[in-house]
């Protein structure tokens, strides 16, 4: 059935760690930035909670009550989502991430609505972007914070997949090797994309969940904090100085965003009426963020390993994130890859990943058979480019066995491994641990092979009846499947009988 849908209808939205983005596929079927309800493109990520959560303020105006009532302002908790963190008011009252996370979906959700106007109705669709070092349980956290801000969630994508997908919708000069380097607030992606004949494959991504922009900013705290202990003999923290802290925080990160752009900058901390003035140049930047630069290129260099491309191949490097615009970054990227393989322009830093989660968003609506039309109910063509993303983390089940040190333990091992193209099958066969056993427990798990079970993540289990066998011979085969829509299927093939046993897996994503 070939039915229509508005463009008003569905968004991409972006939602960082210090900043949430938010576009729609304008009459063009080009991405377009959509203002917030306070006229800027760019959200912070701050929520104010105010006494018994009765007034909750998102973005800059959370951020400016920060000096009135910093301990009701919440920032960069999208670095605590899937975790068991909770955040406290002085009232006692739990917070949660995903609380948290929702606060600023629903403000973009008002956003949205308003930008729009009266020219929609129902509900409004979104594909929704995370780390593509995310793992299971902080995806489903994603879209359960979306779903409560009101959003009908199309699909969650990985932030540097999004990226590579604004970028080959606007450049389409042939096929080539595309480095795209996330380095933003909170944290860093790495994906190497191939483009050829109008399909964007992403070929591996690797990434670190916590190196960013904010981790930059300690080191800066940290030079703060010294001065006032060398020259006024002061322990400064935001717990002891909150409001100073504050001015001191806002100072921080306006340098630092200066010295992207200067060769010199100084600091002017206050607190308690007392001064420091720490100058800065790009040498002392270059050295203090060094062990941040190292992950970087390790993060990078074992990305185009696992890729297994040549770096000699990669003609092009897409730096996107804010802190892209770090000149130890820029020198770094300049270093691996050369002098002209830099790629400005086309694609902002800033917004092309909720740009590219927008053509994602148009993509799956025109794959379901909708055809978009504008005001006017004119058509609106549908991007043509493809993607085929890869599997971020390994997918298997746990095993007993005794790696490494002889002892017998639970261990993952991998079925599905990571930067295989998705959708994807495979299988590997397994033992029972005794002869008698008859009972098979089947854990889903998010691992690497070896990995201990318990450093892996569940994501579900199933119960399995056999026959008893002999626990020398691997006799049972685990088949796992993983389709476009991120769904795991697990079926089980019994060597001995022949029989293909029904596995009923619980995967705890859909309670
Ligand atoms: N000119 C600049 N120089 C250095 N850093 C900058 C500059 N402009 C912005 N930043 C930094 O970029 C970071 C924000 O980038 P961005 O908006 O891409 O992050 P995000 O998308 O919210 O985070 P993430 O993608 O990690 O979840 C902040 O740490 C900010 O201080
Ligand atoms: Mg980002």
């Amino acid at each position: 059935m070939n039915s229509s849908i508005s463009n008003k209808q569905f968004v991409g939205v972006d939602l960082g760690t210090s900043n949430t983005t938010v576009a729609f596929f304008d009459e063009t079927g080009k991405p377009k930035v959509i203002p917030n309800l306070d006229g800027e493109m760019l959200t912070p990520s701050v929520v104010y909670v105010g006494p018994r959560s009765k007034e909750i303020l998102v973005g800059t105006a959370a951020k400016n009550m920060e000096m009135l009532e910093p301990d009701r302002v919440f920032k960069e908790f999208k670095r605590e989502v899937g975790t068991d963190k909770v955040y406290r008011t002085e009232g006692g009252k739990e917070i949660t991430p995903e609380f948290l996370q929702a606060q600023i979906l629903k403000y973009i959700h008002n956003s949205v609505r308003k930008y729009f106007g009266d020219s929609t109705s129902g509900s409004l669709k979104a594909v929704v972007t995370c780390p593509a070092q995310f793992n299971e349980k902080q995806r489903q956290s994603i879209k359960k914070s979306a779903k409560l801000a009101g959003f009908d969630v199309l699909a969650i994508i990985n932030e540097p997949t999004a990226a590579g997908l604004a970028f080959g919708v606007n450049e389409k000069q042939g096929d080539r090797l595309v480095m795209v380097m996330d380095f933003g607030g909170g944290t860093y992606d790495a994906s190497l994309v191939a483009y050829a004949g109008g399909e964007a494959t992403v070929l591996a991504s690797n990434g670190d969940k916590r190196l960013g922009g904010k981790d930059v900013d300690d080191i800066f705290f940290d030079m703060v904090q010294r001065a006032f202990e060398a020259e006024h003999s002061m322990n400064i923290s935001p717990e002891s100085h909150p409001v100073d802290w504050f001015s001191i925080r806002e100072e921080v990160i306006r340098q630092k965003h200066m010295l992207s752009s200067r060769t010199e900058v100084k600091i002017v901390a206050r607190a308690d009426s007392k001064q420091v003035v720490i100058p800065i140049t790009r040498k002392m930047l270059s050295m203090a963020v060094t062990p941040l630069i190292k992950k970087i290129e390790d993060i990078t260099l074992e990305t185009i390993k696992r890729a297994k491309v040549d770096k000699a191949d990669i003609k092009h490097v897409l730096m996107i994130g804010g802190s892209s615009r770090l000149v130890p970054f820029q020198a770094l990227v300049k270093g691996i890859f050369g002098e002209k393989s830099i790629l400005g322009g086309s694609v902002s830093p800033d917004f092309a990943v909720g740009e590219g989660a927008t053509i994602h968003a148009a993509k799956l609506i025109s794959s379901e058979g909708k055809t978009i039309v504008d005001e006017g109910l004119r058509a609106i063509p549908a991007p043509s480019i493809l993607h085929i993303d890869c599997m971020p983390i390994s997918l298997g089940v746990a095993v007993l066995d005794s790696v490494g040190n002889g002892k017998l333990d639970l261990y993952c091992s991998a079925i599905l491994e990571r930067n295989t193209p998705i959708p994807c099958q495979a299988s590997k066969c397994y033992a029972s641990v005794e002869d008698s056993q008859t009972e098979f427990q089947i854990r889903v798990i998010q691992g690497e092979e070896g990995q201990k079970f318990d450093d892996s993540l569940v994501i579900g289990d199933g119960m399995l009846t056999l026959l008893a066998r002999p626990s020398d011979k691997e006799s049972i085969e685990v088949v796992m499947a993983y389709d476009l829509s991120g769904m795991v299927n697990v079926t089980v093939n019994d060597l001995v009988s022949g029989k293909t046993e029904d596995i009923t897996v619980d995967f705890y994503s859909n309670k």
